[in-house]
């Protein structure tokens, strides 16, 4: 018999109660040090309390009015957005997926709008994962979330992965945008040489096709930067946001120029829940503090820390871990036994991690995660690798 929750899922039989920073307490009262935040969406750990705070002030004020009214928590996470970014502009959505989707419609739309409504064609990249809704599937176009689910939307072709030469050859006067993920996250945790990202958007402004940024997984502060693409000194022309930006509230955004976001006329586009005031006060106190450029600078010091500990883990277990990869916060474990044995094995240690393609283990802690949980995480993963040493 079908479960009464839709089985999408192979969750693990792990239940929690509450969660308190980098920890996460189950049912039966054990601790779990938390390395997958979410999927990297706990940006300030679990119950923060200045986000507890704001969302309990503003749930005793205001949850929700819809966009049919002026939205004060709205345009200010809007402009605190743009005031920190490339961004003129900015949209609310509740999730990454609906970013993507927004991403989409708006790159076509301009240059629908500019008199070219041929360049409807979108380049993406192997191994991408842009969400789940039918657009997002048709973009990243991997075998496995598009099978059964045709006929698929058109108008994607996916290169291979940071490829530049594969990029130049399939930009043709249809190519509407090209879109990536500056740092993979789903496809294992592979950061884009900045080298990529500069001749990418050379290679935009040569052809006049727009530049997408996937930062749903990689942005708010996750790699050290408050946008990851900010490392490659180059900007784009719509860049997705979601997860960190809600701090667990579901809140999502596409930021853009102004040129780009050119189509975008009322009623043109619009979400009833996106941008309401409830989720952009919490918004709004995550990028106050996420911005920060001493929090930012933590971020980094942190990833050194977590990073040079998990170099000395591939070097004392190779049977087990062949490579880190990654930046900042966003930090993965290539590994030689299968990713889901040591996410597994994780449990028993308790300490939580999340697998990605590529056979890679991610870690996604909080943020501000204390550098005495870094080491115990090391600690864990120590264990963790030596249990499967064992076993092998
Ligand atoms: C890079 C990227 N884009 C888009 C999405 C989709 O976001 P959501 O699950 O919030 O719809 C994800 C989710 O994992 C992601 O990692």
């Amino acid at each position: 018999m079908i479960s009464a929750v839709l089985p999408t899922y192979n969750r693990a039989p792990l239940a929690f109660v509450s969660g308190e920073g980098s920890w996460l307490t189950a049912e039966d009262g054990s601790r779990y040090l938390d390395l997958g935040a979410g999927i990297a969406v706990n940006a300030l750990g679990h119950a923060h309390p200045a986000l507890v705070e704001t969302l309990t002030a503003q749930a005793q004020k205001l949850w929700h009015v819809s966009n049919i009214y002026t939205i004060p928590e709205q345009e200010r996470l809007a402009e605190m957005l743009v005031a920190r970014t490339f961004a003129d502009t900015v949209f609310f959505t509740n999730s990454g997926t609906e970013a993507a989707e927004l991403a989409i419609k708006m790159a076509r739309k301009h240059h629908y709008e500019a008199g070219q409504p041929e360049r409807t064609q979108i380049i993406a990249v192997e191994g991408a994962f842009h969400g789940r809704s039918t657009g997002a599937i048709a973009a990243a176009g991997s075998e496995k979330m598009v099978k059964g689910y045709g006929p698929l939307m058109p108008g994607f072709t996916q290169v291979k992965w940071a490829d530049h030469d594969a990029i130049r050859a399939a930009i043709t006067d249809r190519t509407c945008a090209v879109i990536i993920e500056p740092i993979q996250g789903e496809g294992g945790i592979r950061v884009v040489p900045d080298q990529c990202l500069k001749g990418l958007r050379d290679l935009c402004d040569s052809t006049g096709t727009l530049l997408i940024f996937d930062e749903v997984q990689c942005g708010m502060g996750r790699s050290g930067k408050l946008f990851a693409h900010e490392w490659a000194g180059v900007t784009p022309d719509i860049m997705m946001v979601a997860k960190g930006i809600g701090g667990g509230f579901p809140l999502g955004a596409v930021l853009a120029t102004e040129a780009a976001a050119s189509g975008m006329t009322a009623g043109s586009h619009g979400s009833t829940y996106g941008g309401n005031p409830l989720g952009c006060a919490i918004g709004a106190k995550v990028t106050e503090i996420v911005s920060e450029p001493a929090f930012l600078d933590g971020v980094s010091q942190k990833a050194a820390q977590f990073r040079q500990g998990l170099e000395g883990l591939v070097a004392s277990h190779p049977k087990v871990f062949e490579a880190v990869r990654g930046q900042g916060l966003i930090l993965g474990l290539k590994c030689v036994v299968p990713n889901a044995d040591v996410v597994k094995a994780g449990y028993a240690r308790h300490i939580l991690t999340v697998a990605a393609a590529d056979n890679v283990l991610r870690l996604l802690p909080a943020l501000n995660i204390p550098e005495a949980d870094i080491a115990e995480a090391l600690a864990r993963l120590d264990a963790t690798a030596t249990d499967l040493e064992n076993a092998l």
